[in-house]
Formats: C-alpha cells, sequence, structure tokens
C-alpha cells in the first residue's frame, strides 16, 4: 500500500521509473524537494487549495490531488489565498463551467499579488478542446492544465510545472488503464467515497459525461476490496461505491461479476457499517440487486434512481432504455419490497422537443412513485452531444414555467414523505458539529436524512440511536437515545 512507501529513500537523482506507481512516487519525492527549497526561502511551508465543482465522482478525485499535495508537503487550506490552487472542474450543465471562469477570473489578481502562485485546472470541463482554446487566450496566467484520464500522473505535471514558464496542458483522449494505489487524503474520516468504475457508455442523448469520461472501465474486486479494508482500517464505517452506472459493473473484466455480487462481498468486510452506491440507471437494475439490498444489514435504505423524464417519447430520445411504465413498474416493486427505503432521482426540465403534456407525465411519475427527494434541472446544451443538434428547443418562459410547477409538487411530496418517521427510531451517523448552532450536530439517516441532534464534537464519526421527534420539512429535529 501507499503509505508504506517512503518519499525519502527514492532516489531521485536516477531517472524516473517507467512502471507505475513507481513513477509517481519518484515525482512526489521530486516535488517534496522543491517544496523544501520553498520552505527555506520563505520560512514557512506552501500552501494548497483544493476546489471541487462537480459529483462525488469529482470530489473522489480532488482526495486523490489533495493525497499527493499533502504527501509533498504542501499544507491544505480551504482559501483561495494559496501558493498552489487547483480547480476539479466539472461541464455536465453549463452554470457549472460558468462558475469556473467567474473565480478563474479572481484568481488572476490573487496571482499577481502573490509570484509565487501556481494555478492548475483539471476534470471535466478540460477534456473539451473549446474550453482549452478559451483558457489559452483568454485566461492565459494558468500554469497547468490536465483532464479526466490523465490525473493519476498529476505529481510529475506539477514537478513540470516548478522545472518550467509558461503552461503546461496535458489532455489525453481516452484510456483503458486504472492506475492503483496513489496516496489520497479524506475529507471525512468516517466515510468515503470509493470508485468502482470510472466512464459511461451510455450515451443519453443530452449528456457530455461519456465524452469527458471515456469509455467504462471497472476496477478489478480485488483492488476494490483491499481499498475497502485499508478504509476500514483507517476508522472509516461509512462507504459510498461510485460509478455513472453502478449497474454494470464488473461486465468488461476478465472475470465478469455482477454489483450484486460486489456488493454481497463487500458486506462482508468485518468493522464496515454501512454502505451506499451511486448511480443506478434504472435499465440496469436488476432484481438480484434489490434482493441483496433487502437481505443486507449494511446497505443503506436509499436508493438513486434517476428518471430524467416521465414521458416515454422524450425518454426515447433521450436514448434512456426504458419507458414510463417500466420505470414506475420498477419503482414501486422495490417500494413493495423495501418498504422503508427512501427514492430519490433527477429530473431533466426542458429536453428539445418537451411539450406541457410530456411534463404533465413527469409529474405523474413524482406523484406515483412519491420521491423522498428530487433534483431538478434545467436542460443545458452540451456541445457535441446528440441533443444539441435537435432542433425544437423549448423557450425558456416554457421551461421556467414547467420548472417550478415541477419542482412545487417534488417538494410536497418530499415533505409528504419525510413526514412518515416522525416518532420513530432510527441510526444516524453523525456527521459535523450543526455550522449554525453548536450545541447541535447534524446526523445522516440510512435513508439519506438530515437529523440534527444535541451534542458535541465527540459523536462525530460515530453511529447512534436517535428518536426522530419532530419534522421539518425535509429534515428532523432528534435526540440521542
Ligand atoms: N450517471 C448518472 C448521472 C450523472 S450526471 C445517471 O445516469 O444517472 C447527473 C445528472 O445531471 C443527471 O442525472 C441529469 O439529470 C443531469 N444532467 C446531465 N446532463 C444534463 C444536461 N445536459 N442538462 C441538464 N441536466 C443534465
Ligand atoms: Fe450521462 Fe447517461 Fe452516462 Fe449518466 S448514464 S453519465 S446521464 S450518459
Ligand atoms: Fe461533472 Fe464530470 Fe461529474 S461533468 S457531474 S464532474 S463526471
Amino acid at each position: 500500500m501507499y503509505n508504506e512507501i517512503k518519499l525519502d529513500k527514492i532516489d531521485i537523482t536516477s531517472k524516473p521509473p517507467n512502471v507505475e506507481p513507481a513513477r509517481q512516487y519518484y515525482f512526489m519525492a521530486k516535488c517534496r524537494e522543491k517544496v523544501r527549497m520553498f520552505e527555506q526561502e520563505n520560512g514557512r511551508r506552501p500552501t494548497a487549495c483544493v476546489t471541487t465543482f462537480g459529483c462525488q465522482m469529482n470530489a473522489r478525485d480532488s482526495e486523490k490531488l489533495s493525497g499527493i499535495l499533502k504527501e509533498v508537503g504542501y499544507r491544505e487550506v480551504a482559501s483561495e489565498e494559496a501558493d498552489f490552487v487547483i480547480f476539479n472542474t466539472c461541464t455536465v450543465r453549463d452554470n457549472a463551467n460558468q462558475r469556473v471562469y467567474g473565480r478563474l477570473g479572481e484568481l488572476k489578481g490573487r496571482k499577481r499579488r502573490n509570484r509565487q502562485m501556481k494555478i492548475a485546472l483539471c476534470g471535466c470541463m478540460m477534456q473539451e478542446s473549446s474550453v482549452i482554446e478559451k483558457i489559452r487566450t483568454s485566461y492565459s496566467f494558468v500554469d497547468l492544465i490536465f483532464g479526466t484520464h490523465n490525473i493519476y500522473k498529476f505529481a510529475e505535471l506539477l514537478y513540470n510545472t516548478f522545472e518550467s514558464e509558461g503552461m503546461i496542458t496535458d489532455i489525453w483522449e481516452d484510456t483503458d488503464r486504472i492506475v492503483e494505489d496513489l496516496p489520497m487524503e479524506r475529507k471525512y474520516p468516517f466515510k468515503s467515497g470509493i470508485n468502482i468504475m470510472f466512464g459511461c457508455n451510455n450515451f443519453c442523448s443530452y449528456c457530455i459525461v461519456p465524452y469527458v469520461r471515456g469509455r467504462e472501465r471497472s476496477r478489478e474486486p480485488e483492488d476494490i476490496f483491499r481499498e475497502i479494508r485499508g478504509l476500514v482500517a483507517d476508522g472509516v464505517v461509512e462507504i459510498m461505491l461510485l460509478g455513472q452506472n453502478v449497474n454494470s459493473y464488473g461486465r468488461n473484466l476478465k472475470y465478469p461479476i455482477t454489483f450484486a455480487e460486489l456488493l454481497r462481498e463487500v458486506e462482508k468486510i468485518d468493522g464496515l457499517r454501512r454502505i451506499r452506491f451511486m448511480t443506478s440507471h434504472p435499465k440496469d437494475l436488476s432484481d438480484d440487486l434489490i434482493r441483496v439490498m433487502k437481505e443486507s444489514d449494511k446497505i443503506c435504505r436509499h436508493l438513486h434512481l434517476p428518471l430524467q423524464s416521465g414521458s416515454t417519447g422524450i425518454l426515447q430520445r433521450m436514448n434512456r432504455r426504458y419507458t414510463k411504465e417500466q420505470y414506475v413498474d420498477l419503482a414501486l416493486k422495490i417500494r413493495r419490497e423495501i418498504p422503508d427505503i427512501a427514492l430519490t432521482t433527477d429530473i431533466i426540465v426542458g429536453f428539445p422537443g418537451e411539450t406541457k403534456a410530456d411534463l404533465e407525465e413527469t409529474i405523474d411519475v413524482v406523484r406515483t412513485v412519491k420521491f423522498d427527494n428530487a433534483f431538478t434541472f434545467i436542460y443545458s446544451k452540451r456541445t457535441g452531444t446528440p441533443a444539441a443538434a435537435m432542433e425544437d428547443q423549448v423557450s425558456e418562459e416554457q421551461v421556467r414555467e414547467g420548472f417550478e410547477r415541477l419542482l412545487k409538487v417534488v417538494q410536497d411530496t418530499a415533505r409528504e414523505q419525510a413526514a412518515r418517521y416522525e416518532g420513530s427510531v432510527g441510526e444516524a451517523l453523525i456527521e459535523e458539529v450543526n455550522r449554525d448552532d453548536g450545541a447541535l450536530v447534524t446526523g445522516r439517516l440510512s435513508n439519506n436524512m438530515i437529523v440534527h441532534v444535541p451534542g458535541d464534537a465527540s459523536l462525530v464519526g460515530k453511529l447512534v440511536q436517535v428518536s426522530l421527534d419532530e419534522c421539518r420539512g425535509f429534515y428532523y429535529m432528534g435526540t440521542v437515545l
């Protein structure tokens, strides 16, 4: 495992090794030397700030960046007033891109004040050539750009920025590699995300993820188990298995295994208390998975099952490969089999060609399935996707109206669903001291609902029984039993 490798023992006067991850450890050792020089010159350690813009997978990648920065000696800070700032970007909707450009503009002045400052960009947005062009012309003060496929090379690229002037760009079109055993710095000591697969092969017609994350690749089960065992030994009690479509996990492995089978094995890991996963594509959700969830003591009572639209016609144009009826049947079957489960979803409003009648179909599904929560998004046109070329884009006014109407139904349903637990007892993992009221701590129930209870920092990271005393809309006020 990585933490057994001592950077100081690596001979940095020799040539870099050609195998991974040894090569990256060599560059970490080289970077560490640079960091020590900085320290000598400035009388302090250099600081680094990693900012995440995207999804859980993006956040997990940021932990890899943080792990390497820590390993080489940076002090991580939350402020972008740091010596090294890296933005891990997202491009799933245009507003994610706009946020990156806005924040990047703010960094320009900081860099002028701190001549030693380095700025790096990585993540999904960097896989788009139009973005790279724009950064080259309008944000030429950026020092390093890399993409999603070569993130494992971060130590090497970081070292290159010390050695050369000007912008370094290293973007790969795709990859079939997975490099294991690099350092990671977890945000929470007691819970962690774990990649089980990378990329996506589904090509939903609105979605840019398959273009920027490449083809689907599953990690070897043994690598996953080893990582989980290591995390558990390190104090982790809850894990979230991550993939764009976890239900197709393992299909392309040399010895194929299903996601349900993987879960059965993960369940056996001693000391692990809770298992979550994300995201499930409805078209691939098997009865076996429902059975495993039902029989499990550790798999949390929460399933995120993106609907996207309730109209079969729109679903077809979205290339989702299920109908309204298939989705509803599946959701109701899950509710029947696992009555205490929380079902959450993603919905897009304003997909090209969506009529008011289509939206009514979506609302009908929300009312029938009674989602415990739903993330509603306004359709965002992504260059290069099939939907971007569809002609009948929906007017802004219709989208806004539809969005507000849907949001109201979603909120009413979620509130109604949340209320059904009032007076019951549940197990919560306490995650943090409440940000607004220091006398409270905030925990998460198995069904992903939030509960605030009186308590102090000593409870953080612990699983406790709580009574759910009062429902306040989408969350609970409770007491530790
Ligand atoms: N792999 C996951 C979703 C990843 S993206 C899945 O298939 O469920 C997260 C969510 O962003 C999607 O579920 C979808 O609702 C939304 N999304 C993706 N592309 C979008 C676009 N072009 N416009 C608006 N929302 C989008
Ligand atoms: Fe995008 Fe569809 Fe893949 Fe999810 S399954 S990442 S929505 S293409
Ligand atoms: Fe965004 Fe990339 Fe995740 S586009 S949603 S960060 S996979």
